[in-house]
């Protein structure tokens, strides 16, 4: 079983324009499908899972399509908390999430909060998450650090790199996805985990988001289960 899952959850406005229904709607649905993804994750013992909410460069789309989405963010989050607790999920948020409106932050701060002792299935939400904002932001903390003199440069490593981003150790601790799931038939990294994807697996699903059924979610690891990582070895 992979022990952390990134998945980039594409496809919501051609499920809504296949149905002449509001771009909303898509993302509507798209939140039911994630609910049925999270338990399926979560009763399979998958450590991490990872989904992409909303990017850094979402914000170019429609006032009415960002806020809509933090809407329902907040809706769910609501509706949903309590169960996230009774299966031992435990929320964090991956991203400069602070930007969002404030009743959005309010929620996901109460949820992580009510969440976080909980053991079972950690479910990082990627929200105005980019990958290089993400290591521009790692820069800055570790140049902060050599102008304080906290930090000596030549002492600078990887890990020094990894324990600064979103998913570090200082922060989220999340391992690297071992498979990276991206549906839509988008065949794309879309500015998601670039530093953490080094060596993961990636499956492609041709399923518009909202359709994707946790037993296309055991297909997708079965794929991975059948491949062979050679992380550069022989
Ligand atoms: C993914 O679905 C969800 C978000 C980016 C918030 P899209 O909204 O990108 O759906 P398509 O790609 O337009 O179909
Ligand atoms: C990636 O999907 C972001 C999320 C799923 C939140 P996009 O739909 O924004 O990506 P592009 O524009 O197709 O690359
Ligand atoms: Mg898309």
């Amino acid at each position: 079983m992979p022990q952390h899952i990134a998945i980039v959850m594409d496809g919501n406005g051609r499920w809504a324009q296949k149905r002449n229904m509001p771009r909303l709607a898509g993302h509507n649905a798209g939140m039911k499908a994630m609910k049925e993804i999270i338990k399926r994750a979560s009763s399979l013992g998958v450590g991490h899972l990872t989904v992409y909410a909303f990017s850094t460069e979402n914000w170019k789309r429609a006032a009415e399509e960002v806020n809509g989405i933090f809407k329902l963010l907040v809706f769910y989050v609501d509706s949903e908390l309590a169960e996230l607790n009774e299966n031992n999920v435990k929320v964090k948020i991956l991203g400069d999430y602070r930007k969002l409106p404030a009743l959005a932050v309010e929620k996901i701060e109460g949820a992580v909060e009510a969440t976080k002792a909980n053991t079972g299935l950690q479910f990082n939400i990627a929200l105005n998450y980019g990958g290089r904002d993400e290591i521009l932001r790692a820069v800055k903390i570790i140049c902060t650090m050599v102008k304080d003199g906290a930090l000596d440069p030549e002492t600078i490593e990887k890990k020094t790199i990894s324990e600064n981003l979103y998913t570090g150790g200082n922060f989220a601790d999340v391992p690297d996805p071992d498979l990276v799931i991206r549906t839509s038939g988008e065949k794309r990294v879309s500015n998601y985990l670039l530093w953490q994807c080094a060596y993961s697996e990636f499956v492609f699903a041709d399923a518009l988001w909202p359709d994707f059924t946790p037993e296309e979610f055991e297909k997708a690891i079965a794929e991975y289960q059948s491949r062979e990582r050679r992380f550069g070895g022989r």
